[in-house]
């Protein structure tokens, strides 16, 4: 039976193996052999010294950084959650890189559309420091959650010697984990403004790759000037598009854009003066540059009037086809019929929709002093967080991303929860049923601001309770909606399984500690959860508790608690048996019996078990558990 690690996916390892698949002629012995290398992709190196590229000091640094496997796990917390038993959406407290990197499985390809709005690095707002050797227990001192305080995370300031750098450490490996969770046909949005709009486009181009770049859209934050600007009064913020993949460089899977509804605007050009039950419509010559003599025939016009197509041209039809068109009214000849022939092009005919432009106005999607009322309203007038997006703003992305039914938006910077916010707006006003999972940071909120003074400790609490508030608004507001408003908590901690805590104090551990692989402190929640992540199993799959009862395994339901008591044989079922874990400190047979007998009644595809390895009286339970899940065709059993 194999045994599991507090690890997360080794992203070296999984990138090596698709080298391997894609040149094998460039290993020898296991290890790549770099000549080799480039032989095969001959002209393609550069390998002169001045070459083309965008440097700093630690990028090699930041691209170790992002391949590092994670020893942290994402806790369930039902407490915070809203509809935890049904609802799809996800909110992570945590610091995005780790979160990231737990979600690599998971969620490998399944985001449609990622938004984020990273700290500008203005000098005012505070970048993220990575710790290489230990980045949880970095992530617990900063935050605060080792001994109360929180590091100053204050700023980053321009007179430090690293300000492009720092900010360019952290944003780089959070993008190429990011990149890995979009969809082929998947898009990012990135707010930025000109502090580092030009080094973000620079590290996109890299990370995404140049050709996916899509745009570089301007938001019109701001409607009134700013007379004391040193220069100009900036009004607007970047939010800079790529795609995974774009239909010009790729023929397979690509981002589409959706175009925006046309609403009742008219374009110019478009009348409707013969009254066309099709409605407004244009027109446009019917001639030809070129063609056959057979496109050359006289026509006569209602008004009697002969006419042939201009000289050294054709008509664009044969006869028998312009006689179609006039039988079905698409011919125009002008108001007193006697014009030459033109063709009759209707707006409900032509692209359904309005292709958008690179400049957003605040008229259509809002400023920032709309975000900035949007939280105020939901927090009885309280300003408690500084610079929110405004949700129109994020409908805008939303609407153009082109999601489909159950796609999954991801905001790793997510503030005060405005994506959150917008999706589950989006979804109430359109009958859509997009997701959310949303990351932030637990930053701990300055004892001065009036968010602390009303008890949100940290900036995770106020986007919480955001996304609580906005759904509850929308539940008010219209009784009879039944779409999903909850949202599912995890928080990042140290993995549940104990030979990470390389630095324990042996004469503080019990003798519970030497029985178990799983830390003392943690529920069995904790693990399920760590275990789903490990196999790639997505976190909203439906959980069920299965239980012994006279000798058989039954779904527990509310009339069972008090058998669960007694009897701790608690059998979980993720994903109508996708994955079976049983965490009993005393495996008996007939548990592994029950789990036999459960495969063929969940009949899942492939069905994986998961043992607590203490929880075997000894090794012959275990080898007589592992043959009697073998000989009902389960292979994949592990144990932790
Ligand atoms: C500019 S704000 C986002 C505002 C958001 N778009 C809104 O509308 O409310 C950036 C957020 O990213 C968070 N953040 C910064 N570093 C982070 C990290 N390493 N992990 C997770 N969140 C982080 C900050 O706490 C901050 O709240």
């Amino acid at each position: 039976m194999e045994k599991m690690d507090g690890k997360t996916m080794d992203i070296v390892a999984e990138n090596v193996g698709k080298l391997k698949e894609l040149f094998p002629e460039a290993f020898t012995e296991g290890k790549v052999d770099f000549d080799a290398l480039k032989e095969v992709l001959g002209t393609f190196v550069d390998d002169r010294d001045e070459r083309y590229s965008f440097t700093w000091n630690g990028k090699s640094k930041a691209r170790m950084i992002a391949q590092t496997p994670s020893t942290g796990t994402l806790r369930p917390c039902k407490e915070e959650s809203v509809d935890w038993d049904t609802t799809q959406n996800i909110f992570i407290e945590g610091d995005n890189l780790e979160v990231l990197k737990l979600l690599q499985k998971s969620y490998h390809k399944k985001m449609k559309m990622i938004y984020i709005d990273p700290p500008y690095n203005t000098g005012k707002d505070f970048v993220y420091k990575d710790n290489f050797k230990d980045n949880i227990k970095n992530y617990k001192e900063i935050t605060g959650q080792v001994d109360g305080e929180g590091r100053n995370l204050s700023n980053n300031p321009e007179t430090s010697g690293r300000y492009h750098t720092d900010w360019l450490n952290m944003m780089y490996p959070r993008l190429k984990l990011a990149r890995n969770l979009l969809k082929d046909d998947g898009v990012i949005f990135i707010s930025i403004d000109d502090s580092e709009a030009s080094n973000l486009i620079k590290i996109c181009d890299e990370v995404f790759g140049e050709e996916n770049f899509i745009a570089d859209l301007i938001w019109q934050k701001k409607f009134s000037r700013a007379n004391d600007a040193s220069y100009f009064s900036t009004m607007h913020d970047h939010i800079l598009c790529y795609a995974k993949r774009t239909k010009l460089n790729n023929n397979g899977d690509s981002w589409e854009l959706k175009l925006l509804p046309r609403g009742d605007e008219i374009p110019d050009g478009y009348t409707n003066p013969d009254d066309d039950h099709r409605g407004p419509w244009t027109s446009v010559v019917l001639s030809a540059k070129s063609g056959t003599e057979k496109l050359i025939y006289e026509i006569t016009t209602p008004s009697g009037r002969k006419c042939l197509p201009p000289d050294g041209r054709f008509w664009g039809v044969n006869r028998d086809r312009f006689s179609e068109l006039v039988e079905d009214n698409r011919i125009w000849f002008g108001k007193d019929g006697s014009g030459i022939p033109r063709l009759k092009t209707f707006l409900s005919e032509v692209q359904d929709g309005l292709r958008p432009n690179t400049i957003w106005f605040h008229q259509e999607v809002g400023h920032n002093q709309e975000g900035r009322q949007e939280v105020k309203k939901l927090f009885d007038d309280k300003g408690y967080f500084d610079g929110p997006k405004p949700v129109r703003l994020l409908d805008r992305i939303i609407q153009i991303s082109n999601l489909s039914s159950s796609d999954i938006v991801l905001d790793f910077f997510a503030g005060s929860a405005t994506t959150g916010h917008a999706v589950v707006n989006h979804n109430a006003c359109n009958e859509t049923s997009f997701k959310y999972i949303l990351v932030q940071l637990p930053e701990v909120c300055d004892e001065k601001s009036e968010a602390f003074k009303a008890g949100y400790k940290t900036i995770a609490e106020i986007s919480k309770e955001r996304i609580r508030r906005a759904g509850a608004k929308i539940k008010e507001e219209n009784p009879e909606y039944e779409g999903d408003l909850g949202f599912k908590v995890f928080k990042l901690d140290a993995t549940n399984i104990k030979p990470w805590e390389v630095d324990f104090d042996l004469t503080e551990r019990t003798l519970e500690d030497y029985i178990s692989n799983i830390k003392t402190d943690r529920r069995e929640e904790d693990v399920l959860y760590e275990v789903l992540l490990k196999y790639g199993l997505d976190l909203t799959l439906p959980i069920d508790e299965w239980i012994m009862d006279n000798g058989k395994l039954i779904m527990k339901d509310e009339h069972h608690s008090q058998l669960s008591t007694v009897n701790s044989q608690l059998v979980y079922s993720i994903g109508m048996g996708a994955l079976i874990i049983c965490l009993s400190d005393a495996i008996s047979l007939e548990v592994v019996e029950g789990i036999a007998e459960l495969k063929d009644e969940l009949n899942p595809e492939i069905m994986r078990v998961v043992f607590k390895d203490s929880g075997f009286k000894d090794d012959v339970v275990k080898t007589n558990a592992v043959q009697i899940l073998k000989q009902a065709g389960i292979v994949d059993v592990r144990s932790l």
